[in-house]
């Protein structure tokens, strides 16, 4: 066995990542606008106005707006099958509730999308990849509010009906299983999936849990309309998994661990069992936490459920052990595996962990899975010449495309794909810095907003493309 031969193989990318333009195109202001250069140690500022003199890399990108034909050129060289692009919610309505769509959005990502058809490349249209019109937030409370969720039908339908037959493969929503009503959360990450700061919410758990509840109720929702559009429509959602492991074999620490790691579950469950779960709805009763269901929500639930699971991972955690041992803090918590490596900017290096990730999601769902999201933050040197030899990210790779092939092949996982994180590098989530590189296609722009824009390949570009010839991290020199 190996992987299937119509295996997707290729890279991820987000709108206000990438795009820039944030201006152009009848483009409304959206939360990622708002929010400015951070780093590892300094996390990024969120403003509630544009302030001048402040770095906001979202308006820039890297001008994927501007020179998507050039990018996807470069995708087409390395063999790509699969591109997954966001479309931005305020490119289409710049407010979210205007009642009509903006034709320039419209047409741009029309155009987008066939150049990857033309390309050979399946568009993978993620439906909400933390852009959400911040008029949203200020006017209607974000997620909490319902009527978010009728705004967010509204784009679906329009740009299902606008890319019908063209656009086969939808995703949801990315990530939201950073909302979590019973974990303490930093601002960027409430803020990356809701536009809401954590430390600014007044009735943090509560809050929290209606907007995790609307949200997956959206996302139902989303694929029960996906599928009366069009019913060869395959939708998924994607989810941002890192397991976390007890800390060691001692029975409670080994609870701990479950109970940390199930978590990231409760929406999953709902999106793929066809109601929200009852021991969910138990531990908010306990908590005093509600969240309404209405019959209407319940047939939601029950045919909307989805057709793939997408897995964005990057590491792995351990869940903090009932003993004190002064171990390092990990990003959502927990602490570090002794037992790992981490890149720069902490993140425990474990491709094992994305095989254990792959069989757990697959037994408890049976679903099939898309890899939607991996790869290496990391800082290159170009070099006197030009060139970029980032054999680390190599390494990188090869080592979780190697336990994507044992799940496939030895545990008979169903994956259907492969799409790398930033296949060109563009500014990072977490940080907002440019020098945590990902891609294969290297930018000329530093952090400071300064440089030529310029496209060139690095060694991994070539080594992709091989990987992609071979359907295999086998046989690659
Ligand atoms: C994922 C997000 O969680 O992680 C991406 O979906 C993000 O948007 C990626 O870019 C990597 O994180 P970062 O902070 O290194 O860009």
């Amino acid at each position: 066995m190996s992987l299937p031969q119509e295996f997707f193989w290729g890279g991820s990318i987000a709108a206000h990542q990438c795009e820039g333009a944030w201006q152009e195109g009848g483009k409304g202001p959206a939360i990622m606008d708002f929010v400015t250069k951070g780093s590892k140690d300094v996390p990024r500022a969120i403003t509630a106005t544009i302030e001048a003199g402040l770095d906001y890399p979202s308006h820039q990108g890297i001008d994927f707006y501007h020179r998507y034909k050039e990018d996807i050129a470069l995708f087409k060289e390395m063999g790509f099958t699969a591109l997954r692009l966001s479309i931005d919610w305020s490119r289409i309505f710049p407010n979210g509730d205007d009642a009509e769509p903006n034709q320039a959005g419209l047409d741009f990502y029309g155009s987008v999308i066939d150049t990857l058809l033309e390309a050979g490349i399946e568009p993978i249209v993620t439906l909400y990849h933390f852009e959400l019109p911040i008029h949203l937030v200020q006017q209607y409370g974000s997620w909490k509010s319902r009527k978010v969720i009728d705004f967010y039908l509204t784009f679906c339908e329009t740009v299902m009906r606008a890319y019908d037959g063209r656009v086969k493969y939808w995703v949801t929503f990315n990530e939201m299983n950073h909302i979590d009503p019973q974990s303490e959360h930093s601002d960027i990450f409430t803020y990356l999936v809701a536009g809401l700061k954590y430390s600014e919410l007044q009735n943090k758990a509560q809050e929290l849990a209606t907007i995790g509840y609307n949200m997956t109720l959206a996302g139902v929702k989303a694929v029960r309309l996906a599928h009366e559009i069009n019913k060869e429509n395959i939708v998924g959602c994607v989810f941002g998994l890192n397991p976390i492991y007890s800390y060691n074999c001692d029975p409670e620490n080994v609870l701990k661990g479950f109970l940390e790691n199930d978590r990231d579950y409760y929406q999953i469950d709902a999106m793929c069992n066809g109601k929200f779960p009852r021991y969910k709805l138990k531990e908010y009763q306990a908590a005093g936490l509600t969240v309404t269901i209405t019959e209407e929500d319940q047939e939601d639930f029950a045919k909307g459920t989805l057709d793939f699971i997408g897995l964005n991972y990057y590491f792995s955690s351990v869940a903090e052990p009932k003993e004190e041992i002064g171990g390092e803090a990990s990003l959502f918590g927990g602490v570090q595996n002794p037992y790992l490596k981490q890149s720069k900017w902490g993140w425990a290096i474990d491709a094992t962990g994305i095989r254990y990730v792959m069989n757990y999601l697959y037994r408890r769902y049976e679903l099939p899975i898309i890899i939607t999201e991996n790869g290496l933050g990391a800082q290159d040197v170009v070099e006197a010449d030009g060139q970029i030899h980032d054999d680390y990210r190599i390494e990188y790779l090869t080592e979780h495309v190697e336990q994507i092939r044992k799940a496939v092949e030895e545990d008979y996982v169903e994956c259907l794909g492969y799409l790398v994180w930033g296949p060109i590098d563009l500014v990072s989530a977490t940080t907002g810095e440019m020098s945590k590189r990902y891609g294969f296609i290297h930018v000329d722009l530093d952090d400071k907003g300064q440089g030529s824009l310029k496209r060139s390949k690095k060694d991994s570009f070539h080594w992709f493309k091989k990987v992609i010839e071979n359907n295999s991290e086998e046989g690659v020199e």
